[in-house]
Protein backbone atom coordinates (compact mmCIF):
# COMPACT_ATOMS: atom_id res chain seq x y z
CA UNK A 1 0.00 0.00 0.00
CA UNK A 2 1.39 3.27 -0.68
CA UNK A 3 1.45 5.91 1.92
CA UNK A 4 -0.80 8.29 2.17
CA UNK A 5 0.35 11.49 1.69
CA UNK A 6 -3.00 13.61 2.89
CA UNK A 7 -5.30 12.45 4.45
CA UNK A 8 -8.98 14.97 5.01
CA UNK A 9 -11.38 13.98 7.60
CA UNK A 10 -14.26 15.60 8.82
CA UNK A 11 -13.51 18.59 6.63
CA UNK A 12 -16.03 21.80 7.01
CA UNK A 13 -15.58 25.20 5.66
CA UNK A 14 -18.31 27.96 6.92
CA UNK A 15 -18.68 31.29 6.05
CA UNK A 16 -20.56 33.22 8.31
CA UNK A 17 -22.96 35.96 6.69
CA UNK A 18 -22.55 39.24 8.04
CA UNK A 19 -25.35 42.07 8.25
CA UNK A 20 -26.08 45.08 10.20
CA UNK A 21 -24.21 48.50 9.52
CA UNK A 22 -20.77 47.55 10.94
CA UNK A 23 -21.51 43.77 9.96
CA UNK A 24 -21.38 42.90 13.67
CA UNK A 25 -24.61 40.56 13.26
CA UNK A 26 -23.95 37.25 12.03
CA UNK A 27 -27.81 35.75 10.23
CA UNK A 28 -26.82 32.19 9.43
CA UNK A 29 -23.70 30.40 7.49
CA UNK A 30 -22.75 29.24 3.25
CA UNK A 31 -21.63 25.58 4.17
CA UNK A 32 -19.41 25.71 1.50
CA UNK A 33 -17.69 22.80 2.76
CA UNK A 34 -19.64 20.39 4.62
CA UNK A 35 -18.26 17.78 5.98
CA UNK A 36 -15.37 16.08 3.33
CA UNK A 37 -13.16 12.82 4.03
CA UNK A 38 -10.47 11.75 1.21
CA UNK A 39 -6.99 10.63 1.25
CA UNK A 40 -4.56 10.72 -1.47
CA UNK A 41 -1.46 8.58 -1.46
CA UNK A 42 2.09 9.89 -2.57
CA UNK A 43 2.55 10.04 -5.92
CA UNK A 44 -1.25 9.98 -6.55
CA UNK A 45 -3.47 12.28 -8.15
CA UNK A 46 -7.22 12.99 -6.80
CA UNK A 47 -9.53 14.80 -9.36
CA UNK A 48 -12.34 16.28 -7.86
CA UNK A 49 -15.51 17.40 -9.82
CA UNK A 50 -18.58 19.33 -9.67
CA UNK A 51 -20.63 22.14 -10.45
CA UNK A 52 -19.74 25.88 -10.05
CA UNK A 53 -20.58 26.50 -6.35
CA UNK A 54 -20.31 23.01 -4.70
CA UNK A 55 -17.00 24.30 -2.55
CA UNK A 56 -14.07 22.87 -4.77
CA UNK A 57 -12.49 25.73 -4.21
CA UNK A 58 -12.93 26.19 -0.91
CA UNK A 59 -11.77 23.04 -0.03
CA UNK A 60 -9.30 23.02 -1.75
CA UNK A 61 -8.09 26.71 -0.50
CA UNK A 62 -8.67 25.39 3.05
CA UNK A 63 -6.15 22.41 2.65
CA UNK A 64 -3.42 24.68 2.01
CA UNK A 65 -5.24 27.14 5.01
CA UNK A 66 -5.90 29.90 2.42
CA UNK A 67 -9.47 29.58 3.97
CA UNK A 68 -10.12 29.36 7.51
CA UNK A 69 -11.07 25.66 8.66
CA UNK A 70 -14.61 25.93 10.75
CA UNK A 71 -13.79 21.35 11.68
CA UNK A 72 -12.13 18.72 10.74
CA UNK A 73 -8.57 17.87 10.33
CA UNK A 74 -6.48 17.69 7.25
CA UNK A 75 -3.05 16.10 8.06
CA UNK A 76 -0.29 16.40 5.86
CA UNK A 77 2.64 13.73 5.59
CA UNK A 78 1.77 12.76 9.29
CA UNK A 79 0.56 16.40 10.69
CA UNK A 80 -2.64 18.06 11.24
CA UNK A 81 -1.40 21.56 9.38
CA UNK A 82 -5.57 22.51 10.01
CA UNK A 83 -4.26 22.91 13.72
CA UNK A 84 -0.80 24.40 12.76
CA UNK A 85 0.14 28.50 13.69
CA UNK A 86 2.73 30.53 12.58
CA UNK A 87 6.59 29.55 11.61
CA UNK A 88 5.36 25.73 11.44
CA UNK A 89 2.37 26.76 9.58
CA UNK A 90 4.56 28.89 7.35
CA UNK A 91 7.39 25.69 6.56
CA UNK A 92 4.31 23.42 6.11
CA UNK A 93 2.75 25.55 3.09
CA UNK A 94 5.55 25.59 1.59
CA UNK A 95 5.52 22.04 0.53
CA UNK A 96 1.58 22.33 -0.45
CA UNK A 97 1.11 25.03 -3.66
CA UNK A 98 -1.32 25.85 -5.35
CA UNK A 99 -2.29 26.60 -9.33
CA UNK A 100 -5.11 28.59 -10.28
CA UNK A 101 -7.71 28.84 -13.06
CA UNK A 102 -6.52 32.57 -14.47
CA UNK A 103 -2.73 32.79 -14.74
CA UNK A 104 -3.44 36.19 -15.74
CA UNK A 105 -5.19 37.44 -12.34
CA UNK A 106 -3.21 35.63 -10.53
CA UNK A 107 0.48 36.57 -11.70
CA UNK A 108 1.51 40.08 -10.71
CA UNK A 109 1.55 41.96 -14.15
CA UNK A 110 4.56 44.23 -12.52
CA UNK A 111 6.55 41.67 -11.99
CA UNK A 112 8.58 39.86 -14.58
CA UNK A 113 9.00 36.56 -14.80
CA UNK A 114 12.66 36.10 -12.70
CA UNK A 115 11.04 38.20 -10.00
CA UNK A 116 7.27 36.07 -9.54
CA UNK A 117 9.42 33.00 -9.42
CA UNK A 118 12.04 34.76 -6.74
CA UNK A 119 9.77 36.20 -4.92
CA UNK A 120 8.51 32.56 -3.10
CA UNK A 121 12.27 31.59 -3.02
CA UNK A 122 13.10 34.80 -0.94
CA UNK A 123 10.04 34.33 1.25
CA UNK A 124 10.90 30.76 1.90
CA UNK A 125 14.20 31.15 2.53
CA UNK A 126 15.23 28.85 -0.34
CA UNK A 127 19.06 29.55 -1.78
CA UNK A 128 22.04 31.42 -0.60
CA UNK A 129 22.60 33.72 -2.78
CA UNK A 130 21.13 35.11 -6.15
CA UNK A 131 23.05 33.26 -8.26
CA UNK A 132 21.79 30.15 -6.37
CA UNK A 133 17.95 31.26 -6.47
CA UNK A 134 18.48 32.09 -9.93
CA UNK A 135 19.54 28.78 -11.09
CA UNK A 136 16.73 27.09 -9.74
CA UNK A 137 14.38 29.80 -11.33
CA UNK A 138 16.11 28.77 -14.69
CA UNK A 139 15.98 25.00 -14.10
CA UNK A 140 12.47 25.28 -13.45
CA UNK A 141 11.33 27.24 -16.11
CA UNK A 142 13.49 24.21 -18.42
CA UNK A 143 11.12 21.85 -16.68
CA UNK A 144 7.56 23.72 -17.47
CA UNK A 145 9.15 23.96 -21.24
CA UNK A 146 9.74 28.37 -21.33
CA UNK A 147 12.90 28.99 -22.74
CA UNK A 148 15.40 31.09 -20.66
CA UNK A 149 14.61 34.42 -22.03
CA UNK A 150 10.82 34.23 -20.13
CA UNK A 151 12.42 35.74 -16.59
CA UNK A 152 12.94 39.32 -18.18
CA UNK A 153 9.23 39.65 -19.50
CA UNK A 154 6.00 40.08 -18.25
CA UNK A 155 2.78 38.09 -17.96
CA UNK A 156 1.12 39.87 -20.38
CA UNK A 157 3.34 39.06 -23.01
CA UNK A 158 2.48 35.21 -22.92
CA UNK A 159 -0.24 33.08 -24.29
CA UNK A 160 -2.37 31.60 -21.62
CA UNK A 161 -1.17 28.42 -21.90
CA UNK A 162 2.17 29.72 -21.69
CA UNK A 163 0.90 31.83 -18.59
CA UNK A 164 -0.61 28.94 -17.21
CA UNK A 165 3.32 27.26 -17.46
CA UNK A 166 4.23 30.24 -15.38
CA UNK A 167 1.91 29.44 -12.55
CA UNK A 168 3.00 26.02 -12.56
CA UNK A 169 6.74 27.28 -12.28
CA UNK A 170 6.05 29.68 -9.36
CA UNK A 171 4.49 26.24 -7.65
CA UNK A 172 7.35 24.28 -8.54
CA UNK A 173 10.23 25.95 -7.77
CA UNK A 174 9.42 26.05 -4.09
CA UNK A 175 9.94 22.19 -4.30
CA UNK A 176 6.39 21.29 -3.58
CA UNK A 177 5.09 17.57 -2.71
CA UNK A 178 1.59 18.67 -2.65
CA UNK A 179 -0.01 20.64 -5.48
CA UNK A 180 -3.45 21.67 -5.55
CA UNK A 181 -4.68 22.73 -8.91
CA UNK A 182 -7.70 24.87 -8.92
CA UNK A 183 -9.16 24.30 -12.86
CA UNK A 184 -5.74 24.72 -14.32
CA UNK A 185 -7.26 24.21 -17.84
CA UNK A 186 -10.98 25.98 -17.08
CA UNK A 187 -9.37 29.32 -18.84
CA UNK A 188 -7.95 27.69 -21.80
CA UNK A 189 -8.26 27.16 -25.31
CA UNK A 190 -9.02 23.21 -25.57
CA UNK A 191 -6.45 23.13 -27.80
CA UNK A 192 -4.13 24.04 -25.38
CA UNK A 193 -5.61 22.34 -22.97
CA UNK A 194 -4.26 18.80 -23.20
CA UNK A 195 -0.75 20.16 -23.21
CA UNK A 196 -0.93 21.65 -19.71
CA UNK A 197 -2.43 18.43 -18.35
CA UNK A 198 -0.25 16.43 -20.26
CA UNK A 199 2.76 18.90 -18.45
CA UNK A 200 1.40 17.95 -15.29
CA UNK A 201 1.63 14.39 -15.82
CA UNK A 202 5.11 14.57 -16.96
CA UNK A 203 5.91 16.94 -13.87
CA UNK A 204 4.13 13.82 -11.74
CA UNK A 205 6.23 11.37 -13.18
CA UNK A 206 9.72 13.03 -12.73
CA UNK A 207 9.38 14.63 -9.56
CA UNK A 208 6.74 12.40 -7.77
CA UNK A 209 4.36 15.29 -6.50
CA UNK A 210 1.21 14.63 -5.43
CA UNK A 211 -1.87 16.51 -7.29
CA UNK A 212 -5.31 17.40 -5.99
CA UNK A 213 -6.81 18.46 -9.49
CA UNK A 214 -10.18 20.80 -9.11
CA UNK A 215 -12.70 20.82 -12.65
CA UNK A 216 -15.84 21.44 -13.07
CA UNK A 217 -15.96 18.74 -15.99
CA UNK A 218 -15.30 15.31 -15.52
CA UNK A 219 -13.33 14.88 -19.10
CA UNK A 220 -10.14 17.05 -17.98
CA UNK A 221 -9.86 14.59 -14.68
CA UNK A 222 -10.67 11.30 -16.34
CA UNK A 223 -7.27 10.65 -17.64
CA UNK A 224 -5.19 12.23 -15.39
CA UNK A 225 -6.55 11.02 -12.17
CA UNK A 226 -6.46 7.64 -10.22
CA UNK A 227 -9.36 8.35 -7.62
CA UNK A 228 -11.76 10.44 -8.94
CA UNK A 229 -14.48 12.13 -5.99
CA UNK A 230 -17.99 13.86 -7.06
CA UNK A 231 -18.95 16.87 -4.75
CA UNK A 232 -22.30 18.06 -4.41
CA UNK A 233 -23.14 21.05 -2.47
CA UNK A 234 -20.48 20.79 -0.18
CA UNK A 235 -19.96 17.04 0.10
CA UNK A 236 -18.80 14.26 -1.78
CA UNK A 237 -21.70 12.03 -2.83
CA UNK A 238 -19.60 9.51 -5.27
CA UNK A 239 -15.64 8.36 -5.08
CA UNK A 240 -14.04 5.98 -7.15
CA UNK A 241 -10.78 4.72 -8.97
CA UNK A 242 -11.21 6.80 -12.28
CA UNK A 243 -11.48 3.49 -14.51
CA UNK A 244 -14.79 2.44 -11.83
CA UNK A 245 -16.75 6.22 -11.59
CA UNK A 246 -16.50 6.08 -15.76
CA UNK A 247 -17.51 3.08 -16.47
CA UNK A 248 -20.16 2.48 -13.72
CA UNK A 249 -21.56 5.62 -11.91
CA UNK A 250 -23.83 4.51 -9.60
CA UNK A 251 -25.14 7.91 -7.75
CA UNK A 252 -28.02 9.71 -9.49
CA UNK A 253 -26.00 13.08 -9.70
CA UNK A 254 -22.59 11.28 -10.79
CA UNK A 255 -25.01 9.49 -13.95
CA UNK A 256 -26.83 12.99 -14.42
CA UNK A 257 -23.16 14.47 -15.22
CA UNK A 258 -21.95 12.04 -17.14
CA UNK A 259 -25.38 11.63 -19.02
CA UNK A 260 -24.63 15.63 -20.05
CA UNK A 261 -21.79 15.00 -21.85
CA UNK A 262 -22.34 13.83 -25.76
CA UNK A 263 -20.66 10.76 -27.12
CA UNK A 264 -18.81 11.18 -30.55
CA UNK A 265 -20.08 7.32 -31.75
CA UNK A 266 -23.60 8.47 -32.55
CA UNK A 267 -24.72 4.79 -32.03
CA UNK A 268 -23.05 4.76 -28.52
CA UNK A 269 -25.06 8.92 -28.29
CA UNK A 270 -28.74 7.30 -29.67
CA UNK A 271 -28.46 4.88 -26.47
CA UNK A 272 -26.86 7.37 -24.50
CA UNK A 273 -29.06 7.52 -20.88
CA UNK A 274 -30.06 11.33 -20.14
CA UNK A 275 -31.05 12.34 -16.94
CA UNK A 276 -32.04 15.96 -16.69
CA UNK A 277 -32.07 17.09 -13.31
CA UNK A 278 -35.06 19.24 -11.99
CA UNK A 279 -34.42 23.01 -10.69
CA UNK A 280 -31.18 24.69 -9.65
CA UNK A 281 -28.69 24.03 -7.11
CA UNK A 282 -29.71 25.12 -4.26
CA UNK A 283 -28.25 28.20 -1.76
CA UNK A 284 -25.05 26.32 0.25
CA UNK A 285 -26.60 28.59 3.36
CA UNK A 286 -29.79 27.06 2.86
CA UNK A 287 -29.14 22.99 1.91
CA UNK A 288 -31.85 20.76 1.81
CA UNK A 289 -32.35 18.21 4.53
CA UNK A 290 -31.52 14.63 4.82
CA UNK A 291 -30.27 13.93 1.05
CA UNK A 292 -28.46 17.26 -0.31
CA UNK A 293 -29.25 16.36 -3.72
CA UNK A 294 -33.07 15.03 -2.98
CA UNK A 295 -34.40 18.69 -4.49
CA UNK A 296 -33.30 17.67 -8.01
CA UNK A 297 -33.17 13.26 -7.77
CA UNK A 298 -34.94 11.45 -10.27
CA UNK A 299 -35.14 8.47 -7.72
CA UNK A 300 -36.21 10.48 -4.81
CA UNK A 301 -37.48 8.97 -1.96
CA UNK A 302 -40.07 9.49 0.97
CA UNK A 303 -39.56 10.25 3.66
CA UNK A 304 -35.94 8.93 4.08
CA UNK A 305 -34.28 10.99 1.63
CA UNK A 306 -35.64 13.88 3.42
CA UNK A 307 -34.90 13.24 6.87
CA UNK A 308 -31.45 11.13 6.80
CA UNK A 309 -28.67 12.30 5.26
CA UNK A 310 -26.63 9.75 3.30
CA UNK A 311 -23.09 8.86 4.37
CA UNK A 312 -20.41 7.89 1.66
CA UNK A 313 -20.54 4.10 2.01
CA UNK A 314 -18.57 1.66 0.16
CA UNK A 315 -20.15 0.31 -1.84
CA UNK A 316 -17.47 -2.72 -3.73
CA UNK A 317 -13.61 -2.44 -3.00
CA UNK A 318 -12.70 1.13 -3.41
CA UNK A 319 -16.18 2.62 -4.76
CA UNK A 320 -18.17 4.58 -1.95
CA UNK A 321 -21.51 6.31 -3.04
CA UNK A 322 -23.34 8.42 -0.37
CA UNK A 323 -27.20 7.25 -1.50
CA UNK A 324 -29.68 5.21 0.85
CA UNK A 325 -30.68 3.98 -2.77
CA UNK A 326 -28.05 2.83 -4.56
CA UNK A 327 -28.64 -1.11 -4.75
CA UNK A 328 -32.14 -0.79 -5.49
CA UNK A 329 -31.95 1.86 -8.41
CA UNK A 330 -29.12 -0.54 -10.06
CA UNK A 331 -31.53 -3.33 -9.47
CA UNK A 332 -34.27 -1.50 -10.99
CA UNK A 333 -36.45 -1.98 -7.69
CA UNK A 334 -36.81 1.84 -7.21
CA UNK A 335 -37.27 3.71 -10.80
CA UNK A 336 -37.63 6.94 -11.69
CA UNK A 337 -40.11 9.10 -8.98
CA UNK A 338 -40.58 12.16 -10.92
N1 LIG B 1 -14.88 33.94 1.22
C1 LIG B 1 -16.17 33.55 1.09
N2 LIG B 1 -17.13 34.11 1.83
C2 LIG B 1 -18.43 33.71 1.71
N3 LIG B 1 -18.84 32.76 0.86
C3 LIG B 1 -17.93 32.17 0.07
C4 LIG B 1 -16.54 32.54 0.15
N4 LIG B 1 -15.85 31.77 -0.77
C5 LIG B 1 -16.77 30.98 -1.36
N5 LIG B 1 -18.02 31.21 -0.86
C6 LIG B 1 -19.26 30.52 -1.23
O1 LIG B 1 -19.06 29.14 -1.01
C7 LIG B 1 -19.71 28.37 -2.01
C8 LIG B 1 -18.70 27.47 -2.69
O2 LIG B 1 -17.84 28.27 -3.48
P1 LIG B 1 -16.57 27.69 -4.26
O3 LIG B 1 -15.76 26.89 -3.29
O4 LIG B 1 -15.91 28.81 -4.94
O5 LIG B 1 -17.24 26.70 -5.31
P2 LIG B 1 -16.62 26.04 -6.64
O6 LIG B 1 -15.14 26.24 -6.63
O7 LIG B 1 -17.04 24.61 -6.59
O8 LIG B 1 -17.28 26.75 -7.79
C9 LIG B 1 -20.37 29.36 -2.96
O9 LIG B 1 -21.72 29.51 -2.57
C10 LIG B 1 -19.59 30.63 -2.70
O10 LIG B 1 -20.38 31.76 -2.97
MG1 LIG C 1 -13.90 27.12 -8.02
Amino acid sequence: MPETLLSVRGLKVHFPIRRGVIFDRTVGHVYAVDGVDLDVPRGGTYGLVGESGCGKSTLGRALLRLNPVTDGQVVFDGVDVAALKGETLRKARRRMQMIFQDPMSSLDPRQNVESILTEGLVAHGIGDSAAERRNRVVETLDAVGLPRWAMSRYPHEFSGGQRQRIGIARALVLGPDLIVADEPVSALDVSIQAQVINLLADLQRELGLTYLVIAHDLAVVRHISDTVGVMYLGGLVEEASSRALYAEPLHPYTRALMSAVPVPDPEVEDRRERILLRGDLPSPANPPTGCRFRTRCPWVQATRCDTERPALTEIKPGHKVACHWTKEIASGEITVNR
